[in-house]
């Protein structure tokens, strides 16, 4: 039974399937309504505090649209408000919420801060994004992938770029849904040896098939999807000169797009830089589904919140 949602991987199989067709369901709701609330307002009265200490613009706003929609409220709080292990300990941010909202959804630099208000909140506690994991982005990268394809078992996605956390969550999905997966990294920014094990593990009873190459073309070739996220990620922005040498061939440009399928798609979790990870022509051109994923947060999001809500620890 799912009562938080801090990796990819503490949902089953059958609860990440019904998830999506929650959220396929919310989608068509909330398109049929003119884009307005759902009906009943089923999270009236509830709040969902936003904790955050790095910025967004996706997350925060599809779960705050997404809380309105329901007839609820998200509560913003940046770092600058309450600098969590700064000004309190993460227990007592924990303990604090508990008391007054119905969920917390936290993006922090440190998984283990996720764990820790997890450990602590009597309430749902979801990872909007560490370090190790964006599981909240995997849901809606799975959700536009069934949109296009219909079905997930058998598909062929290529990662392609540094195995980050997007990479982790997708990994860890993908494999659960049987999604056959193949990542193209530089050798030193391989995926998480633990979370390439996990997903393994997903992977042979799912049926999917999970390979890991340094080589794009590789990864890439006879691929329905390519997937690929920013060389540098929130918190290693000094990083960025060691990285952009290492990463310039990995970029996903019109000929590497022409390995994949003719019928292929490109996905990115954005925000995106155009001319490094992905050149404009990609990432504006008729293969593109960034905004589709973009979307789809809105109403995976709901259909999470709704799911925690109903089971959870509140
Ligand atoms: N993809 C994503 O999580 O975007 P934000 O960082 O803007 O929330
Ligand atoms: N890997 C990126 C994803 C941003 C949504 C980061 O962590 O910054």
């Amino acid at each position: 039974m799912l009562k938080h949602y801090l990796s990819a991987a503490d949902l089953s199989r059958a609860e990440a399937e019904a998830l999506l067709e929650r959220a396929a369901g919310l989608k068509a709701e909330f398109h049929a309504n003119g884009r307005g609330a759902h009906s009943g307002l089923p999270l009236q009265g509830k709040t969902l505090a936003l904790v955050f200490e790095k910025p967004s613009l996706r997350t925060r706003v599809a779960f705050e649209a997404g809380m309105t929609q329901l007839g609820g409220h998200g509560s913003y709080l940046s770092a600058n408000d309450i600098d969590m292990g700064g000004r309190e300990s993460v227990p007592d941010v924990a303990r604090n919420l508990s008391r007054w909202v119905q969920a917390i959804a936290a993006r922090v630099f440190k998984h283990a801060t996720v764990e820790t208000l997890a450990r602590h909140a009597t309430v749902p506690v979801i990872n909007a994004l560490s370090d190790r994991e964006h599981p909240c982005q995997a849901l809606a990268d799975m959700l536009t992938l069934r949109e296009r394809f219909g079905q997930l078992q058998g598909l062929h996605l290529a990662y392609v770029g540094d195995g980050n956390n997007v990479c982790h969550s997708l990994l860890l999905l993908g494999a659960s849904l049987g999604v056959n997966i193949a990542v193209a990294c530089p050798p030193d920014y391989r995926p998480d040896p633990e979370i390439l094990e996990h997903a393994e593990h997903l992977a042979a009873t799912s049926g999917a098939r999970i390979t890991l190459t340094a080589a794009p073309e590789e990864a890439v070739t006879g691929a329905a999807a390519v997937y690929t996220d920013v060389w540098t990620s929130m918190g290693q922005e000094h990083e960025t000169a060691r990285r952009v040498p290492v990463f310039t061939p990995y970029q996903v440009n019109p000929a590497l797009m022409a390995r994949a399928d003719r019928g292929a798609v490109f996905l990115h979790c954005l925000p995106a830089h155009r001319g490094e990870e992905v050149t404009a022509e990609v990432i504006d051109g008729p293969q593109s589904v960034v905004f589709d994923q973009a979307e789809n947060r809105l109403h995976v999001q709901k259909a999470l919140i709704l799911t925690l809500l109903e089971r959870g620890a509140g």
